[in-house]
């Protein structure tokens, strides 16, 4: 079921992005997280590890699934979740970031979730906490780590391996932090990695990342094992960076025909949110026998609960006369 041994500890006190893990950091935390995957499963889903630690989730930018989830896997595993909402934080009424961290330092939290709509903002943050993890739940248009590990636990499930499968990723690459970690994970754990969009939706120079590019989606998704699609995302687009929707769709939307150039067992997946007849067909989407998306989501609760296991391991341990 792995790729390579993953008897290793995990290293590292946060997770800021892909990039710096091993394969081995990564199989540690898929093989992980595919334990939770059947907690998860069962009636009672709870385990203690977390007793009499605290977790606060900080989002900056709005979240279903990846807000959702980390509250989940929190309090599967016993620990205290708070979501901190900005709409009602002190955040509206001007207080830096750096303010912001220094508050919560004072309350003595063992993970902080963040999510930032500036790349590089989660990391600025990790500089500045004491005795504490920060996870990065997406910075900006730089990275998603848990969204690239969703994905491969997903598809490892699925294909029983990452390593040789040709993989495209469909849509606005330009915009995309699921793509950036998506490629750094794909790359590390040797599979291969295809990039389908139009230009305006392709950045500068992202061959350098080890990727082949296309902008065709027949060409680009031939003989494809996996075909991962991506929102256009619109929120973060200042100019057209294509004529309309319907045209976008009419060449970039992943259709049964367009589908049809990739493996007959390829597997469709999309991060979500998604939008539908923008970059995919309903019925593409909704094909429980091809799509992954579901199951994405599924994953994604096991592997915030890997990655609070890790963390934390590395963290100093409670007072057990507390617990
Ligand atoms: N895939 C993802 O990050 O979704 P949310 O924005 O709902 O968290």
């Amino acid at each position: 079921m792995t790729d390579s041994p993953s008897d290793t500890p995990f290293p590292h006190r946060h997770l800021l992005a892909i990039g710096g893990l091993s394969p081995g950091d990564i199989n540690h935390l898929l093989d992980l997280a595919e334990t939770y995957v059947e907690l998860n499963r069962q009636i009672d889903k709870k385990k203690s590890l977390l007793r009499g630690r605290t977790i606060i989730n900080l989002f900056f930018e709005s979240s279903t699934r990846t807000r959702t989830s980390f509250e989940l896997a929190g309090k599967r595993l016993s620990g205290d979740v708070i979501n901190m909402s900005v709409a009602t934080s002190a955040v509206r009424k001007g207080e830096t970031l750096i303010d912001t961290a220094m508050t919560l330092n004072a309350m003595h939290p063992d993970v902080l979730v963040v999510r930032h709509s500036e790349s590089g903002a989660v990391k600025l943050l990790s500089e500045k906490v004491v005795d504490c993890a920060v996870i990065n739940a997406g910075d900006g248009m730089h990275a998603h780590p848990t969204q690239a590990l969703l994905d491969a636990l997903a598809i490892r499930r699925r294909k029983g391996r990452l390593e040789g499968l040709l993989v495209a990723i469909c849509g606005d690459i330009l915009h995309s932090r699921v793509a950036r970690s998506n490629i750094e994970l794909l790359n590390i754990m040797g599979a291969r990695v295809r990039l389908v969009a139009p230009k305006t939706l392709i950045p500068d120079q992202v061959e350098r990342m080890g990727v082949e590019v296309f902008h065709d989606m027949t060409a680009g998704l031939k003989d494809c094992d996996i075909v991962m699609m991506l929102r256009l995302q619109s929120e973060r687009m200042h100019g057209g960076f294509f004529p309309s929707v319907r045209e976008y769709f009419h060449f970039f939307g992943l259709d049964y025909e367009k589908l049809s150039s990739a493996k007959p067992d390829a597997l469709i997946m999309h991060p979500g949110p998604m939008n539908r007849g923008v970059e995919i067909d309903s019925s593409v989407a909704d094909d429980f026998g091809r799509s992954l998306i579901r199951e994405q989501v599924e994953m994604g609760v096991a592997v915030r609960m890997a990655v609070l296991e890790v963390l934390t391991r590395n963290l100093p341990a409670p007072d057990p006369r507390n617990l």
